[in-house]
């Protein structure tokens, strides 16, 4: 490790590291970037020429964003004087963040540079939205950058009122620190945010990533996809974006940018903006395609002509949760008793049942509104909702099939989503050729463009576009619900989409 800005400022993380203790590092998100990591997030904004360039770094830990930048403008801009203010909650980490400041102003003297620097100890989001909000933080900012602390808020949590107060819906506080970022931003001012991809998708998220999108336009957005390769914080699955965005800039292209962790090197591509955003996507999904494949695959879904409601269809969860019917719950299948399946009971496009997974195969009906979470007879096509790390696709189908299963009514866990007919069954074929296309390796990625994790919602499901009705019935008359390979699928797929793109 050389002796400079960065490298001082990464012995000063790796000792605050050492002496956090694990409950407070937890409480306040204290995950802080390494270097290499800050290095990359610190070259995604542009630099101007010349003039003073007004610097924010909201929960700065120990500075090591800040520290990155300055390196930077040191290097490469040599008519840029920069003003540094950042912001950090935590009293035990301000002393080594004082000391990077020092550091960033004492560095500059030394080649004959400006950099002068403002150490805000409080919290980001009442010193942003309180009554002394113009009085602390000195505005607006030219760059915001950001490695916000991530926690839930919920309903009733204080963080999350001053930000509706503020006119935003922030259900994480990562979602606040960008909302107030961006609030903190000159025109033409640039975010740069390293999160996790949640926001990217689902309802949760909606009504902040309306407000975001609304608020700047996207310049470049890296993919890590490994949170845990970044932030030795194993266990977390998601993972995480840098995303850097102007305040009323211009919609043009996205450069996208993709590593596994933060030591190997990126792949680049570049896209138009109405790939990342849809136009006329309601939900403002951002679509993070990794590459020319990506770019290909959102090209063939867009030529798709329906939507789920098109084909008559409605997916919704299982209705059973098992932990709260113990007592109707049946280890095998008595008589009497519904069959009950979940996830673990699905195979290769079937339902084998029972099947022993150490889960209840029956479901004893003990009152009318048990009953009422049974599905009457009839076809369904399941997904699981949580995919298992070693599965290699995403979305994972199957079709419960009534001439083998039987004309019986049927519990579906809840860990399942099931795509029904208004709560009844599906037509045969159009059940085999809609599993086939939710089982393709190009729904699959089409999927990974929006989502980051394994998780697959209803909502999810009803964001697709699939083919017409009568072409997934030719997709899955005469078959079982078996499927065949993989590739077998992706070509009867393929050959779908072509001919689409012929008609197109
Ligand atoms: C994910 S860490 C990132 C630190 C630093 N930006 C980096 O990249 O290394 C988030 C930081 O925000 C601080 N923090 C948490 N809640 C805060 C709040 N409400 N206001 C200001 N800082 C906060 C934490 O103490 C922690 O240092």
């Amino acid at each position: 490790m050389g002796d400079n800005l960065l490298s001082r400022t990464e012995a000063r993380r790796v000792a605050t590291l050492a002496e956090l203790d694990a409950g407070t590092q937890v409480r306040l998100g204290q995950f802080f970037t390494p270097e290499r990591a800050a290095r990359l997030i610190a070259s995604m904004p542009a630099l101007p020429e010349s003039g003073v360039l007004r610097v924010l770094d909201p929960g700065a830990g120990v500075g090591s964003l800040s520290a990155a930048l300055v390196e930077r403008v040191l290097a490469h801009a040599p008519n840029i004087t920069v003003e540094v203010t950042v912001v950090e909650v935590d009293p035990r980490v301000v002393p080594q963040l004082r000391a990077t400041m020092a550091d960033c102003e004492t560095t500059a003297t030394r080649v004959h540079r400006r950099v002068s620097t403002k150490v805000i100890v409080g919290d980001f989001i009442e010193s942003s939205v309180g009554l002394l909000a113009k009085q602390v933080l000195r505005g607006p900012f030219d760059i915001v950058l950001m490695n916000p602390p991530y926690a839930k808020l919920g309903a009733g949590s204080p963080h999350r009122h001053a930000l509706a107060a503020y006119g935003v819906d922030c259900p994480n506080l990562y979602a606040a620190f960008m909302t107030l970022g961006t609030g903190a931003l000159t025109a033409g001012g640039q975010l740069v945010a390293i999160t996790p991809r949640s926001f990217a998708n689902g309802p949760y998220f909606e009504r902040f990533r309306k407000h975001l999108l609304s608020s700047i336009t996207i310049d470049r957005i890296h993919t890590f996809e490994s949170r845990s390769a970044v932030f030795s914080d194993a266990g977390v699955l998601q993972e995480s974006i840098v995303l850097a965005g102007t305040r009323k800039g211009k919609q043009g292209r996205v450069v996208l940018s993709r590593s596994v962790g933060h030591t190997d090197d990126a792949r680049e591509s570049v896209v138009p903006y109405e790939a990342i955003v849809l136009p006329d996507d309601p939900h403002r999904f951002l679509r993070v395609v990794a590459d020319e494949t990506h770019g290909r695959v959102s090209e063939v879904m867009a030529q798709m002509p329906a939507t789920l409601e098109d084909l008559g269809l409605g997916v919704s969860t299982g209705r059973v949760v098992d932990f709260r019917v113990r007592e109707s719950l049946r280890d095998a299948p008595v008589q009497g008793c519904a069959p009950l399946i979940y996830p673990g009971n699905l195979k290769d496009g079937m339902v084998v049942w029972p099947k022993e997974i150490h889960k209840a195969q029956g479901f004893a009906v003990a009152s009318e509104t048990q009953r009422k979470s049974l599905m009457p007879p009839g076809c369904y096509v399941l997904v699981k909702r949580f995919s298992a790390k070693e599965e290699r696709r995403r979305i994972v189908a199957a079709v419960w099939d009534p001439r083998t299963m039987g004309q019986v009514s049927v519990a579906f866990e809840n860990h399942l989503n099931v795509f029904h007919r208004a709560g009844e069954g599906v037509d045969r074929a159009l059940a085999l050729g809609l599993s086939l296309w939710l089982n393709s390796s190009l729904v699959d990625q089409f999927f990974r463009t929006f989502s980051g994790h394994t998780q697959v919602n209803a909502t999810d499901l009803r964001s697709l576009r699939f083919p017409t009705h009568d072409e997934l019935v030719r997709l899955g008359e005469g078959r079982t619900p078996e499927l065949p390979g993989q590739s077998e699928i992706d070509e009867l797929v393929a050959g779908l989409a072509k001919r689409r793109s012929e008609i197109a």
